[in-house]
């Protein structure tokens, strides 16, 4: 596939995703969302990739679904078409790590799609915000979901029915983001990330994602459970004998990703 709305980097065993729609301020339109399936599809089948950073260009890490394309759409086209699940949810299924690194403007769909991905590094001058409603909308890819998870109930239900933006001080302190960078920094911090996590045995890192995204899924008692199986399961890859009998030497583990 020929990408347009996004350009596809490896830098070592990290692959990076940059939406180029700038002039649009990365609106998430029908061919943005389709690179974006097949770009996921690729790094994910790329056995020298461990990690994925997601990220902006321009003013926006994503300023939402394509108004312009959806302004005149019909419920049964919307319906037909399989509108948002078709090509939208794919980072979701993704079973390596996948970094939002946010810059600037994340709203409606690009808020979600930030969501999507396994945590979010924000740009200082990064802002958040589900103002759908303020386009006689409504979010439609999750937030509503996924934002009440992130920040509960109250922050969720104002941020969704106001359409108010918030700043990246106040998404750090309410727990949308993990961290906070200069936004001169941003790329080569979440790359710096990326990276860490890619050098880590990947069966311990897929692991390890799925266990903590059952905890959204399930109980306490069940999530601890699962978790059990799967830190049983550890003792099956290679990686787990190099990474004890290298802290038992005094040596750096030389992991072999199985
Ligand atoms: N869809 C299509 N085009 C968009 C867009 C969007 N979501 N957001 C920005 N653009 C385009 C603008 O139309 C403009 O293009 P032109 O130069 O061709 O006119 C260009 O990007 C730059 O935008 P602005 O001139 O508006 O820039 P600004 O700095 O004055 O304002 C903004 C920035 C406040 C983010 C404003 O662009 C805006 O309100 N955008 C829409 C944000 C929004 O409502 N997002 C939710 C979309 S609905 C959704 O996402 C549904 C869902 O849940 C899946």
């Amino acid at each position: 596939m020929i990408y347009e709305t996004l350009r596809l980097e490896r830098r070592g065993r990290v692959g990076i995703v940059t939406l180029v729609r700038a002039d649009a301020l990365n609106a998430l339109n029908e061919r943005l969302m389709d690179e974006l399936t097949h770009a996921v599809d690729v790094l994910e089948a790329d056995a020298e990739i461990g990690c994925l950073i997601l990220t902006g260009s321009g003013r926006a890490f994503a300023a939402g679904a394509d108004i312009k394309e959806m302004a005149f759409k019909t419920y049964p086209q919307a319906y037909g078409e399989d509108f948002i699940t078709r090509n939208w949810e794919r980072i979701t299924r993704t079973r390596k790590p996948v970094i939002a690194a946010v810059n600037g403007l994340a709203l409606g769909g690009g808020c979600e799609l930030a969501m999507m991905c396994d945590f979010i590094l924000a740009a200082d001058n990064a802002r958040f915000g589900q103002p759908e409603i303020t386009v006689g909308v409504m979010p439609g890819a999750g937030g509503t979901q996924r934002l009440a998870r992130f920040i509960g109930k109250s922050k969720a239900m104002e941020m969704c029915l106001s359409g108010r933006m918030m700043d990246a001080a106040e998404a750090e302190r309410c727990g949308l983001v993990s961290r906070i960078v200069p936004a001169d920094q941003l790329l080569e911090e979440a790359i710096r990330t990326a990276e860490k996590i890619a050098g880590h045995p990947q069966p311990m890192v897929m692991l390890t994602k799925e266990a903590v995204n059952r905890a959204y899924e399930t109980t306490l008692s069940e999530g601890v459970r699962f978790e059990r199986r799967l830190a049983q399961s550890v003792f099956a890859f290679a990686d787990q004998r190099e990474g004890a009998v290298a802290f038992i030497e005094k040596r750096a583990p030389e992991y072999k990703h199985r």
